[in-house]
């Protein structure tokens, strides 16, 4: 199954594309956008890189890989931000190649569009869509031990701490799994 749009009541969620390139840098050259992930705002060449490997990801398992998501009703439709569901990559997850059925949940928006229940949103839909379409069993997210936003992100679509590591100034990491997931949302 290839990557779908999605929807949900604020939000379309649109598989990422080379058209979204110009939305991306703009959404990095924001210091406390990048703050928790680079630590500083990333350049236009750096994030083309970026893209470029996560466009990558997107071809890895079908179905998986990052949506841009447009704030659907209101004037412009403007550009809210991106969100990950993806193939497990990178030395503190694993290699996809031998977790199919585990994914990475994550997300990045612009400032104006901070708490108001966005990120939630968005990520909500894609636990949906993960666990009831594309037949996950688990989804992991990630996130500096620092970064309380977007913890509380995970805490607020019923995911929850599993592990940290490099304490002090570590990461931590949450997880659903599928039966969680069924569990709450068919009781
Ligand atoms: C982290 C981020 C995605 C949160 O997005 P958001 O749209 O503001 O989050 P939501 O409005 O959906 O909030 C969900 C919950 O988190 C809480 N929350 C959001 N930001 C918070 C913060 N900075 N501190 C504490 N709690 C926060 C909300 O109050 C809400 O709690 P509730 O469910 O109990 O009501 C956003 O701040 C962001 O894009 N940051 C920069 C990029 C980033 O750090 N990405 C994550 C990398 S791991």
């Amino acid at each position: 199954m290839p990557q779908i749009p999605l929807q949900t009541a604020r939000l379309d969620l649109i598989p990422l594309t080379d058209e979204h390139l110009a939305e991306e840098i703009a959404l990095d050259a924001d210091p406390d956008v990048t703050h928790y992930v680079w630590g500083r705002p990333r350049t236009r060449e750096e994030v083309l890189a970026s893209h470029a490997q996560r466009m990558e990801r997107g071809r890895q398992i079908d179905g998986l890989g990052f949506w841009a998501g447009f704030a659907r009703d209101e004037p412009g439709r403007p550009f809210v931000g991106w969100w990950i569901l993806g193939p497990l990559h990178g030395p503190d997850q694993g290699d996809w190649r031998t977790s199919p059925g585990v994914a990475e949940l994550g997300y990045r928006l612009h400032r104006r569009f901070w708490r108001q229940g966005f990120a939630s949103e968005g990520s909500r839909e894609l636990l949906r869509h993960g666990f009831e379409e594309l037949g996950l069993h688990r989804v992991i997210a990630q996130a500096v031990t620092d970064n309380m936003g977007s913890r509380a992100v995970m805490e607020s679509v019923g995911m929850r701490f599993v592990r940290s590591w490099d304490e002090p100034d570590g990461e931590v990491e949450y997880a659903v799994t599928r039966h969680a997931w069924f569990s709450r949302h068919l009781s």
